[in-house]
């Protein structure tokens, strides 16, 4: 009867869950806005200047600055003021890195006993980059103009200081003596909650649709405001769906919305314009502005948080007016719990940001070559026979694909890491038989762990006390697919450990070496739980409250994971793990996606600037689901997903189980071969890719990027998010409506851009009104670029390691042009003791050269490789060339005229050099006679 009882209510919630049901959208009530968020209503609704804390005992001490922050007076006027006599000095230190990274930390003081330590977030800050830390030996005290109170001044790098003003507290970066870069509590919002003994008749108790949150510790949230200066946009702070180039939250003239909220969480059909949490939360923001270039903040807080950017004039009346000539975006930032432990980046241009945070959170994983290939996925692959008739219908159809997804179907019961014997009898023979073509697989591990007394597991996870523990600290209880779940304590390194160790081929039994793994649901989503997630009063190691984590938890859940893969075998492979739940620094983990969207065109579209937010915030390896998730899409639309998606860092194919099958045949002869053509370009462009992808693990670059990125001064590109660059060499616009004849695309910068396919040039600096072609989404070279391709099609990527290489190469107004190629062996972790080969190629007054960039990493490790260049295409080359003399071998080779590309349309003259048959790996020249 119990047992029946169960299946009945599984069966409600799957009902009431995302599995079975298109008719409803996204319910907006079950998830709660700020007003309903009781630290997040107090904070919205302060007024500047509620902070009275002053900065006194102004020190230097173990290298940092540090001083005591005590309020000067009490609020009478305030409601949510605490008791002075539970208002204790809190401890601020500010301390210095190389390359103009400043981090403020504010905390209550350990000395003074407060009920509980703080959470601070640890594993996601790099070790090394507290060895950065530059050892501050004095401060220097002085009264900045206008000011009626002292500030300490440090210095922090080349033409940049940061401020601690005494009174009114706020601390400051700033230009040497000079004009603002960014800026915390200037309008003194600050308020920091200071932990509490209860008192009799303190409700601290919060409610929510059904669920109560004990709050055993009381309200402890903490606020302030941030000023960029010099600003004309501020981006990043994922995950939601909306517009790169954030809009303002509030403010006069504003349509005031929600803050943008990051608490990650399972939103069913999300919709394409929101500043509602999804899946993920980077609190980390980039201001961008024509005059002063690009400068970053980042709160390493894993709470719940919630971010309003102000409009101009928000603060009208505060009477508080900033020194700044320069425009200014003030933004207040608002969270849950933890303590304040905040970077400042001084930028100024927009790839030094993006370098100074991913020194402190780290650069995205290089990831093995065939993870940048295409990935065929859905709700589900039915059985072995299905799995083989897909993959053979690639082959069939001419279409390369690299790797063959299972999702949730595949298991025993939703028991993540076992195969559902019917289904799935032969996983080992499976994998092999793909494997013989160089494909992969990858499967399902979700974090929630069926409560069934007969799966290890379970049992394993219960005896050690693994699991989460619910307010009460029993093993907390939630549903998700398999029924009832429990989820191991992932902040726990000893459970991390010990889950790694679950991916062992021993273990995982049926797993083989060409076996990857896919993360979902780790926000975590619990379909009975407050907002589709975990209590907020839930226990994780140490008294740990899950509100102080719980955008972190998936972040932990996929570190676990990917240290799975590592130690697996003989550990020599690189990773790979998709997640869907992600963090600051996620990107040292594997790849993310964006989650459940719609196959419609305005999804198709924001694909684009959540893609380029993640990129921007440290997630390079990002992709959206090709074709939409929930919903058939029409041909049309599916054909120019697969046509945009073919640009994303991450390329996968995915679609809900109610949906019709959509491999790339099933939509008729033409689409088929539209879908092919984009697959293939994808194929094409895979040194190249494979090169950004090398640039984003050196640098944290990422692979596609806002034009901006590429064209800081040109304003006309700062709010563009419907065309991006795949690193600095393409632009890809997207098209984005129904049947469209014509598409406006702005070409940036003073030099020309060639069509990709044709070769037809179009000039820089200007917007084009461009008939739309069936054949592709607009997508062009930039003038003075050298891209490598390999153009032969095989079925998969690795399938091509030894074909020959085309190198095309964009001519500029003074007929030069330059590219790079990065090698290795695609696989290893070799190419981090130097087994690559990295090669600048230049063209320059007829002359191609082909020189070796001299290593990033240390090591003797080498790769050598015998591909050649089998063909160089010169595209706005104005001499007509004969020959070509190729150096030190002392050999001509031919050269043919005319217009050649993938596709012929009368476009650009083309020279080609053919069959110069060089090694990428020598130093050569090639003359053009
Ligand atoms: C939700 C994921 O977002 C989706 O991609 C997946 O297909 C389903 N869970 C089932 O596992």
């Amino acid at each position: 009867m119990k047992i029946q009882m169960r299946n009945l209510t599984l069966l409600l919630f799957v009902l009431l869950s995302s599995q079975l049901t298109s008719v409803f959208s996204w319910k907006k009530d079950e998830f709660r806005n700020c007003n309903q968020t009781p630290f997040c209503k107090r904070a919205r609704n302060r007024n500047p200047g509620f902070c009275t804390l002053e900065a006194h005992d102004v020190s230097i001490s173990a290298g940092e600055l540090t001083a005591k922050l005590s309020p000067k007076k009490s609020h009478q006027d305030n409601p949510d003021q605490q008791d002075e006599d539970q208002v204790k000095p809190l401890i601020l230190s500010l301390s210095v890195f190389q390359d103009g990274i400043v981090r403020l930390k504010i905390d209550e003081d350990p000395k003074l006993d407060p009920p509980k330590k703080r959470f601070e977030v640890p594993e996601v800050i790099l070790p090394e980059f507290l060895n950065k830390k530059i050892w501050l030996q004095r401060h220097s005290t002085e009264t900045i103009g206008g000011d009626n109170s002292p500030s300490s001044i440090v210095y922090v790098a080349d033409g940049y200081e940061a401020v601690l003003r005494h009174d009114p507290f706020e601390v400051y970066v700033r230009e040497k003596g000079g004009n603002r870069v960014v800026s915390l509590n200037s309008h003194g919002l600050f308020d920091f909650e200071q932990l509490r003994v209860k008192k009799e008749g303190d409700d601290w108790e919060e409610r929510f649709k059904g669920h109560t949150d004990t709050r055993p510790y009381g309200p402890q949230s903490i606020s302030f405001d941030v000023s960029f200066y010099g600003s004309d946009f501020v981006y990043g702070i994922p995950e939601h769906a909306s517009s790169l180039a954030l809009k303002p939250t509030k403010g006069p003239g504003v349509e005031e919305s929600e803050p943008y909220r990051l608490f990650n969480l399972d939103v069913f059909e999300y919709i394409h314009d929101s500043p509602f949490g999804l899946y993920g939360s980077i609190p980390f923001m980039i201001s961008h502005g024509k005059y002063r270039g690009t400068s970053g903040f980042f709160w390493l807080n894993a709470a719940e948080m919630q971010i309003d950017v102000l409009g101009s004039g928000w603060n009208a009346d505060s009477g508080i007016s900033l020194p700044s000539s320069q425009s200014r975006i003030d933004t207040l930032w608002m969270s849950e719990a933890g303590i304040v432990d905040a970077f400042f980046f001084v930028g100024p241009k927009p790839k030094d940001v993006v370098r100074q945070y991913t020194t402190v959170t780290g650069t995205p994983a290089m990831p093995q070559l065939f993870a940048a290939g295409y990935h065929q996925c859905r709700w589900n692959y039915r059985d072995e026979e299905d799995v083989e008739n897909v993959d053979s219908k690639f082959d069939e159809h001419d279409i390369p694909y690299d790797v063959l997804w299972l999702d949730i179907e595949h298991t025993d019961g939703k028991k993540y890491f076992t195969w559902d014997p019917v289904l799935f009898p032969h996983p080992e023979e499976m994998q092999r038989k793909l494997a013989a073509k160089g494909r992969h697989m990858v499967t399902i591990v979700d974090p929630h762990i069926k409560r069934d007394e007969s799966f290890h597991l379970h049992k394993e996870a219960t005896q050690k006390g693994y699991y989460v523990k619910d307010a009460s600290g029993n093993d907390y209880d939630g549903w998700c697919w398999p029924g009832s779940s429990s989820y191991p304590d992932m902040l726990n390194e000893e459970i991390r450990s010990w889950w790694a160790d679950k991916f062992s081929f021993g273990n995982y039994v049926g797993s083989t070496p060409s076996l990857y793994i896919w993360n979902d649901m780790n926000e975590p989503s619990v379909f009975n739980g407050p907002e589709v997630t975990m209590p907020r009063d839930a226990l994780h190691e140490g008294g740990v409250e899950h509100r102080e984590l719980h955008n972190a938890y998936g972040y932990y859940f996929h570190m676990a994971s990917t240290e799975g893969l590592l130690k697996r075998g003989d550990g020599k492979d690189r990773p790979f793990v998709l997640s869907r739940a992600l963090f600051a620094g996620s990107q040292r983990h594997g790849a993310i996606w964006t989650g459940d969207n719609t196959a419609d065109w305005d999804h198709l579209r924001v694909s684009v600037p959540m893609i380029l937010t993640l990129g921007l915030t440290g997630i390079s390896f990002a992709g959206a689901d090709v074709g939409g998730f929930f919903g058939n899409p029409e041909p049309g639309l599916w054909v120019r997903w697969y046509q945009l998606g073919a640009f994303y860092p991450f390329f996968r194919g995915h679609a809900h189980q109610d949906t019709k099958r959509r491999e790339p045949w099933l939509f008729g002869e033409r689409n088929t071969e539209l879908v092919r053509d984009a697959i293939h370009m994808r194929y094409m462009l895979l040194p190249y890719f494979y090169t950004l992808f090398r640039e984003a693990n050196v640098s944290g670059v990422p692979v596609i990027r806002p034009l901006w990125m590429e064209f800081p001064s040109d304003e006309a590109t700062f709010s563009n998010d419907e065309a991006f660059m795949v690193g600095s060499s393409l632009l890809v616009q997207g098209v984005y409506t129904e049947r469209a004849k014509h598409v406006s695309v702005y070409l940036p910068g003073k030099e020309s851009w060639y069509d990709l396919r044709t070769g037809e040039v179009f000039k820089g600096g200007k917007t084009h009104k461009l008939e739309v072609s069936e054949e592709s989404v607009p997508a062009f070279q930039r003038a003075g670029t050298i891209i490598p391709r390999k153009d032969r099609f095989r079925r998969s990527s690795t399938q091509m390691t030894n074909d020959p290489y085309t190198l095309v190469i964009a001519l500029n107004s003074t007929q030069e042009a330059e590219g790079e190629l990065y090698v290795d062996d695609g696989k290893s972790f070799e190419f981090a003791k130097g087994a690559y080969i990295h090669r600048r190629f230049t063209f320059s007054d007829g002359l191609l050269t082909s020189i070796s960039i001299p290593p990033t990493s240390p090591g003797k490790a080498r790769f050598s490789s015998e591909c050649i260049i089998e063909r160089i295409i010169l595209i706005g080359y104005s001499v007509k060339p004969k020959t070509a003399l190729i150096e030190p071998s002392n050999q001509k080779v031919e050269i043919e005229l005319g217009p050649l590309l993938v596709k012929p349309r009368g476009g650009s003259a083309v020279t080609t050099v053919r069959k110069p048959n060089i090694p990428i790996a020598g130093d050569w020249t090639i003359k053009i006679l």
